[in-house]
């Protein structure tokens, strides 16, 4: 269970969305297109940190839900948000929820940061609140070919995750080792529907659902 005294994101929270929008803001937009949502719609973010990705949602007019397990990611996101959206501070691997909730499960560039097991259980978690029907939407490290912009980018974000900490570093290799989403997911009992490659190979973003 992710320990909320230590708070791995606590000196860093304030700063987090000047340093991650540029490359947040482009990837919002893409998972937007591949999964928009309506008012009629429940949606969590998984890992929602400062909360900027839930905002669309939120404008959306879906009744949306963020967890986190970092105090000072869920302070930013509670000053962005307010009261229009319910903020929860949890863990990915026991979610407060009922199974089937959602119609609509979301995490971005979370999953690589956990140990290969604890993600198997968060994985698991995103897909027992889902609907039936519903989808889930990943944002995440890929492995596969990469071009040169991508390699560029690899480097760039290992040096980040190298300054996130040694716990983010050491669970980042056996992430991109064991074959990432598209080799975890179906284990965890979530298929994964699409796949959308982006930024040279670095990162994808995956449309799931349950089989
Ligand atoms: C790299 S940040 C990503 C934040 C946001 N999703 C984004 O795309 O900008 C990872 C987030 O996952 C949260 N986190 C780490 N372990 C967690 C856990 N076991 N349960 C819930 N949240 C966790 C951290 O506190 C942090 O806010």
């Amino acid at each position: 269970m992710a320990d909320p005294t230590k708070d791995t994101y606590g000196r860093i929270a304030r700063f987090y969305d000047t340093l991650l929008e540029p490359v947040n803001a482009p990837l919002r937009a893409i998972g937007w297109k591949l999964h928009p949502t309506n008012s009629s719609m429940t949606v969590l973010d998984v890992g929602c940190g400062t909360g900027a990705h839930l905002e669309a949602y939120v404008d959306s007019g879906a009744e949306c839900f963020g967890l986190d397990a970092s105090p000072a990611m869920l302070e930013q996101a509670a000053a962005r948000l307010g009261d229009r959206a319910q903020l929860e501070l949890g863990d990915a691997t026991a979610l407060p929820h009922k199974d089937a909730s959602f119609d609509f499960v979301f995490t971005s560039l979370f999953l690589h940061e956990l140990g290969n097991s604890v993600r198997k259980t968060a994985l698991s978690e995103m897909a027992r609140v889902v609907k039936p029907d519903g989808r889930v939407l990943i944002i995440d490290y890929y492995v596969g070919s990469m071009r040169a912009k991508g390699y560029l980018a690899r480097s760039v974000s290992m040096v980040a995750e190298r300054i996130a900490g040694r716990d983010h570093f050491r669970n980042w290799r056996p992430f991109l080792r064991s074959g990432g989403i598209a080799t975890m997911a179906p284990k965890a009992g979530i298929s994964i529907e699409s796949e959308k490659v982006v930024a040279g190979g670095n990162l994808a973003l995956w449309i799931l659902r349950k089989p």
